[in-house]
């Protein structure tokens, strides 16, 4: 499908408010390295979670013919610094909402997760958003398909972040061109579909928060650094044979497999990140830490429990519901003393963006 086919008619502006919420998500096949305007060099899929969520207002206010501005407030508060990523966002998506112009926008936004927790915001916000422009296309262009309002909210996401297309709907979503799923784009993610095995819709993840600061290295200076990176072209093929891998398993709800492709793709991530040039470590000795106990535990127990990473120290553990009793007696117990002041979220697989 070309990006074309997301260009929107012009209408007549009117008031509008709206108010949506979107989750964060955590990759289970990770995307990292892309090309302009957005698109990844693999395959991603991921789990759209359920409680750590971006809830966002938009006022839509008519405004000279043309004109078009916004105010962005964060947790109350009016934050001019995050205006320059919203400004771009605007940009990249301009002429697919052509409508856009001749408005004023306030958006207020604010997370249910803890501030600065290290968990990744910019999916759900730029999901949120997205949902919230859809809302108002919608109404100006009616009889929109669901399936196009998903797909285009999922388009227009991807390009305030790529992550935020996985952000729209759920329980697992694929962003990215690839064999297992035909209708697969690079210009926007989409369901994994009614195959997916029940356990996996209400798989649990905890976020073990080792690290509260400020990255040393961005995620966006990490994607630029596959550019010259010396291992990227296998890391690529590697990321899209996880995803294939991957597909089936999650069909068959397999989940000695399940663990083996997602552990060596958090591990794959971090490798390429202590591999660039320059090199560098996002993981605290922490982390480490946590990886060896869950792998003792899973070794002691049977219990099917694993760890993934994002750009970040944090650990997110997954696991299915029915083990949710010991893992979380497992967290407190012996995990919660590597975190950030014993910090943790406890979380689960979700269905996707909602109005509020
Ligand atoms: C490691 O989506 O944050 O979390 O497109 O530059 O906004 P931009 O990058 P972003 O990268 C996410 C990287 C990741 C893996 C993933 O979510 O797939």
């Amino acid at each position: 499908m070309e990006e074309n086919h997301f260009i929107s008619k012009k209408a007549t502006p009117i008031p509008w408010t709206t108010h949506w919420e979107a989750p964060s998500n955590i990759a289970l096949i990770k995307y990292w390295g892309k090309t302009a305007p957005q698109i990844p060099k693999n395959p991603s899929l991921s789990f759209t979670l359920s409680s750590s969520v971006t809830q966002t207002q938009v006022v839509f206010e008519p405004t000279s013919p043309g004109a078009f501005d916004f105010n962005f407030y964060f947790e109350g508060v009016a934050k001019p610094d995050f205006k320059p990523k919203l400004q771009t966002l605007f940009k990249r998506i301009g002429s697919y909402i052509p409508w856009i112009q001749g408005y004023q926008l306030t958006i207020k936004s604010h997370n249910t997760f803890p501030h600065s927790s290290g968990i990744a915001s910019s999916a759900s916000a730029m999901a949120a958003l997205a949902m919230c422009l859809m809302d108002l296309e919608q109404k100006l262009v009616p009889d929109l398909e669901p399936e196009f309002f998903h797909q285009k909210a999922s388009f227009l996401a991807r390009l305030g972040s790529g992550s935020a297309a996985r952000s729209i709907q759920g329980p697992v979503t694929l962003w990215g061109v690839n064999k297992m799923q035909d209708r697969s784009s690079n210009l926007y993610a989409i369901p994994f579909g009614p195959d997916l095995h029940p356990v996996f819709s209400t798989y649990q993840d905890a976020i073990l928060l080792v690290d509260k600061g400020t990255k040393a290295v961005s995620s966006s200076q990490g994607h630029q650094l596959m550019h010259q990176h010396p291992f990227a072209s296998q890391r690529f093929l590697q990321a899209a044979a996880n995803l294939e891998a991957l597909v089936p398993v999650m069909k068959a709800g397999d989940l000695e497999a399940f663990i083996k492709i997602v552990e060596l793709e958090a591990l794959s991530l971090h490798a390429m990140m202590m591999t660039s040039n320059p090199y560098f470590i996002l993981m605290k000795p922490q982390t480490l830490s946590i990886i060896e106990k869950i792998w003792e535990f899973r070794a002691s127990t049977s219990i099917p429990v694993c760890f993934t990473l994002d750009a970040g120290a944090n650990v997110h553990i997954l696991y299915p519901q029915d083990f949710k009793i010991q893992v979380n007696a497992f967290i407190q117990d012996e995990l919660a003393v590597f975190c950030q002041k014993g910090q943790y979220l406890l979380d689960q697989v979700g269905e996707g963006a909602k109005k509020v």
